[in-house]
Formats: C-alpha cells, structure tokens, sequence
C-alpha cells in the first residue's frame, strides 16, 4: 500500500474515491458538509431518505455527486459524536478501507485526520490509518497455489488542512514503518513450522540485518554449550532442528547510550515434548514463536523510523519435540545462571529458554529488558485476547509500557509479580521447579522469569491470548509490534 497526504479542500479533491464521516443522527462532519455544499445538499438529501444514519462502521458509496470533483463519495458512520475515541476511530477508518476495497478504485482519499478521537493528535491518527490500511491490505497466501486477485485499491491519501499537515505527514510515515514491522510478524507467525524452523528465523534475521543495517550474529548449539546454556539446550534435545540464538543489534543511539534488549521466545513449534500436548488446535503451536517475530517486526520499524537509541533483540529458538533424546520430567538441568532447574512438565518450555536469554542479555548491560512470550494459557483464562499479560519488577517500566499499549490501543494489563507467588515454584530436588501449579499459571511463569532478571530493570509481556486468532479468522495478529514500537519512539524522545 501507498500512502501520502494532501492539501486540499474536499470537493476540489479529483480522486477516485473521497471518504467523509457522517455522525450518529446524520450529522456531517466538516469534510462532509463541505461535500455538501458543494453538492448542493444532494448528501443531505440521501442521509434524509433513510439510507445511511450514522451509525458506528456503516458505509454508504455514492456516484457521480454534482459539484465535487471525486468519482465516489465514501460515507462513512462514526456513530456518537461525543463516545468517538480510540476504538471508535479505528472501527471506522477500517470500516471506510474495507468498503474502498470493495470498489474499483485505485485511490482512497481519507477526510479524518479531522474527525476528533478523543484527545489524539493529528500525527496519532494518521499513524492509526496507515495501519488500518496495512491491516485490511494484509494477505497471507504465500503457501497457496492460486494467489488472491490483486485488490485495485493500492493508495490511501489522507487529505488535511494546513494546521495538521505536517503532524499528518510524520505520523503517516510512522504508521507505515510500524505496518510494515507488524506485517512481517505476521508473515513469519503464519508460516507453517516445517518452513518456519529455527535455521530460517535465523535466517530471516540475517536478510533483515542486511536491509536495515544492523548487526546479527547467530550462536550455534556449540556456542550456548560453552556458555552452560543447559536450560536452553535441554528443550532443543528432542528435536532433529538444531536450536539457534539469534542477536540483533540497531544502533541508532549515542555509542555509550546503554541498549534496550527485546529478548523474543521462539518456540517454532511447541508439541509440549514428552508432555505431549492433546492433538485438538495443536497446530497452533506454530505461533509459538511469535515473541520471537514481534521482536524482529520492532526492530525494522525502529531501524525504519531512525529512532536515536540502540536496541539489542535476543531469539532464542527451538522445536520443542518428544524425541529419543527428548529431556523427561523429573530431569534436572542447570540454567547458564547456575541455578537448577528440575523440569516437572517439559510442556513449560518457554520459560526454560528464555531464563538462558535473559542471563545472556546481561552482557549488553542494559538499560531495560523486555521479553515477550506466547508463555501460558493460564494467560488467555485470565485475560482473554484483549490484552497482553505485564509484568515488570520496575514500576516505572511497567507503567511506561502500559501508556505505550494504550497509545497504540495494543494494550497490555499490569499483573502481580509479588513474592507470595514465588513458593509454588519450590523443588524438593533442585533450585526451583519449572512448574507452580494451576493457580495463578501466568504469574508463577513470570516469577520464574524474575529469578533470571535480577540484575536490570526488566518486564514481561504474555502475549499468548494477542498473538494470533483462532477459529475462523485464524491468524498471527502482529501483536504486540505496536506496543513496542510506541515504547521505543517515547524512548528514542521521538513521541508519540
Ligand atoms: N506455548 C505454550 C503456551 C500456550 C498454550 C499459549 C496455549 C497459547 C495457547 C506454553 O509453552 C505452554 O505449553 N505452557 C503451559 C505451561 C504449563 C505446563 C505450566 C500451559 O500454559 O499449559
Ligand atoms: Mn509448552
Ligand atoms: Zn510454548
């Protein structure tokens, strides 16, 4: 998809398709009134016969307009002037993409940089339109024989005054960069796991240093053996893909400035080992490594946009397979912390590589570490698929990550780490268990994490409910490439 802005007046606009918002009760908005007048109430007149009310999603197109210069006359519902936030605002740019879409116009030219949604900006909305476009452009057909038809809807134009236009402009580029950064989270996500192995994360990593100019380096098995990466290791051994750890580097900060780490869970495929899973949606666990994706989308949009900050993204990547060799529950493995692991359910494998990651991430000295895993299903009963799990033994950290999933409405809910939960991870037999029960899943999986981030400020993100859709829109959903991207842009002083 295209993307650029305009200085014009609505009706003066010669485009194939020009979208105007229509509030709940028939309201016009500006652009709208302004197409309007133009037409010489002819808009009215339609909304007057009852065809369109307003209401929140609804699209209505209409042809040859007198007096405006567009093809086709988008009306798109926004619903209650006052209840227009956020959400309100996304529904509805998307609403407007998709009834383009269905038209055979090549261009849409977007008049809703105007519409107020709640207290965002100009810069905000235009970074939201760019991703509603990237979203409803998205296709995944690369695994099929016959490829979707070409859609004639390939640029979106978001039309402003003078005022907005440059705040228009720089969020539309940054919205695009995002997209871009959560499409590749997407394409990597659905990739089945027999293409999608850890050698080819590796390698995709590679091609997307190569692009964006960053630096890359891929430890092999040999590598975390030196390293005593034995928690790690001990999920990879009953799997014949050999396990890799991929090390990202954007360095686009002051060379002393201290890094952010992303440390990203790549489970290409999660059978639970010898804690086979059940078969029913098993072939879900293909998604288990979009930590690891969403990693690698933030690091392009980051590399992207320039932000001014170095970021290191960590992968550690595995099958997690019931081999011969496969680690059995009761195995006791030691972490490259030193700490014991007694591993009582090989299907808690998550946790077993990214404790090795985050012992890793040390080297860096870093100003932050975030990880980001699909970890529990415990995470999906407590949260559902509205909001990721958040954990974070900083403060600080955790609520600048909660504004960042607000400001780009890919939210996140602060959970507790408190140290009452630490005691369901005890092992007669090592220094912890790997497991702490049913009650609170979530939680305990993050205590275990928090024993491996003693040494910086450090957060949890629990994506296993945001990361992909299951049903019948089954799909990685670039969760939460967002999020992280908002983070770092605050980071790198470059808002939002
Ligand atoms: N990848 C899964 C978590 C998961 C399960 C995400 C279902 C989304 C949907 C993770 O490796 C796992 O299997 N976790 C176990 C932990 C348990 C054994 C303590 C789980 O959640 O059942
Ligand atoms: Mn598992
Ligand atoms: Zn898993």
């Amino acid at each position: 998809m295209q993307f650029s802005t305009k200085r014009s007046t609505p009706e003066m606009r010669a485009t194939p398709c020009i979208a105007v918002g229509v509030f709940a009760g028939r309201k016009l908005s500006a652009a709208a009134g302004a197409l309007d007048r133009a037409a010489q109430g002819a808009l009215g007149e339609v909304l007057r016969r009852g065809d369109m009310e307003g209401k929140l999603g609804s699209t209505l197109i209409l042809y040859s307009v007198p007096g405006v210069a567009a093809e086709r006359v988008l009306l798109v519902g926004l619903g209650e002037e006052t209840k227009l936030r956020e959400r309100e605002y996304r529904e509805a740019g998307r609403a407007a993409i998709k009834a383009a879409q269905e038209t055979g116009a090549e261009m849409l030219t977007l008049c809703l940089v105007e519409i107020h949604a709640g207290r965002r900006d100009a810069s905000w909305k235009a970074r939201q339109l760019a991703l509603m476009a990237a979203e409803c452009a998205y296709r995944f057909d690369s695994m099929k024989s016959e490829k979707s038809e070409p859609r004639p809807l390939v640029h979106v134009e978001l039309l402003t005054g003078a005022r907005d236009a440059s705040a228009t402009a720089h969020g539309l580029r940054q919205g695009e960069a995002i997209g871009a950064g959560v499409c590749l989270a997407k394409d990597l996500g659905n990739l089945p796991a027999n293409v999608c192995t850890p050698a080819f994360l590796a390698e995709q990593a590679r091609k997307i240093a190569k692009e964006w100019k960053l630096g890359v380096e891929v430890l092999e098995r040999k590598d975390m053996e030196k390293l005593g990466m034995g928690s790690l290791l001990s999920v990879a051994r009953g799997s014949r893909q050999p396990p890799k750890l991929i090390v990202l580097n954007y360095a686009g900060g002051a060379k002393k400035a201290k890094p952010l780490v992303l440390v990203g869970k790549g489970v290409t495929f999660d059978t639970g080992g010898i804690s086979l899973k059940p078969s029913p949606e098993m072939d879900e666990m293909k998604f288990d490594m979009c930590g690891a994706a969403s990693v690698l989308g933030a690091l392009r949009a980051c590399a992207e946009m320039k932000l001014k900050l170095n970021v290191v993204g960590i992968i550690p990547t595995t099958e997690n397979m019931p081999g011969g060799a496969a680690t059995k529950p009761g195995d006791i493995v030691t972490s490259m912390s030193g700490q014991t692991i007694e591993v009582l359910n090989t299907d808690a494998e998550g946790r077993l590589i990214l404790c090795d990651a985050l012992t890793y991430a040390e080297r860096f000295e870093p100003e932050a570490v975030i990880d980001i895993a699909t970890l529990t299903g415990a995470c999906v009963i407590a949260l559902g698929h509205v909001a990721s799990g958040l954990y974070s033994n900083k403060e600080t950290l955790a609520r600048e990550l909660l504004a960042a999933g607000d400001e780009s409405y890919d939210r996140a809910w602060h959970m507790p780490l408190w140290d009452d939960y630490q005691e369901q991870l005890k092992s007669n037999f090592a220094d912890m268990a790997n497991i702490g029960g049913r009650p609170a899943g979530s939680v305990t999986a993050a205590c275990f994490l928090s024993r491996y981030a003693k040494k910086f400020a450090w957060a949890h993100l629990d994506i296993a409910g945001t990361a992909w859709k299951s049903g019948k829109d089954k799909g990685s959903t670039g969760r939460p490439v967002a999020l992280l991207t908002s983070f770092l842009m605050r980071r790198a002083g470059k808002g939002p």
